[in-house]
């Protein structure tokens, strides 16, 4: 994990901070309004957001990263390079990044064993002052995945 300036981010990678964070504000949040948005950069080099879209059954919300997703694969893309997060509270702007939850880490885990490379992430700050850099496999050690069941995911790759 890589603590970083949004400066010294490449210009792709400002520009998907950008997306997330104007995504973000399409969180569907009346229960926690936690607004989480995420950008991400496809191998083609298209940019898939999403934001968290919550339920009155809580447990249920769908995280930005997770709504991203399932966006990229029902546009038939599923080879990822990064993953831009921007959060911020309603009242508050979140100091620390947020780094994604169990869950999203090991929907990222999945992606990243249909794409070329190591999955990263680069979480910022609401007021970008801060950015946080780390890679999936860094973040979810010992995984869990298609390996583990001998099966060859080669096929599924778009
Ligand atoms: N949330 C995300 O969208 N991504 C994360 O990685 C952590 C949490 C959302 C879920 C819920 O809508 C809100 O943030 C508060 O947990």
């Amino acid at each position: 994990m890589e603590i970083t300036t949004f400066e010294r981010l490449t210009g792709s990678e400002r520009c998907l901070v950008e997306e997330a964070e104007k995504v973000r504000e399409h969180a569907y949040n009346p229960y926690s309004r936690f607004y989480v948005g995420a950008a991400l950069l496809a191998q083609t080099k298209e940019i898939i957001t999403g934001a968290n879209v919550e339920n009155a059954s809580y447990g249920l919300s769908i995280c930005a990263e997770r709504a991203a997703l399932l966006r990229a694969n029902a546009m038939r893309i599923r080879k990822l390079e990064k993953v831009a997060i921007s959060t911020r509270g309603e009242t508050f702007d979140v100091k620390e990044p947020t780094m994604p939850c169990g869950a999203c880490r090991q929907w990222i885990y999945e992606f990243a064993q249909l794409s070329e490379k190591d999955l990263e992430i680069i979480s910022a700050s609401t007021n970008r002052s801060k950015i946080l850099r780390a890679t999936i496999s860094e973040l979810l050690l010992s995984a869990f995945g298609p390996k583990d069941l001998g099966i060859d995911i080669t096929k599924y790759q778009r």
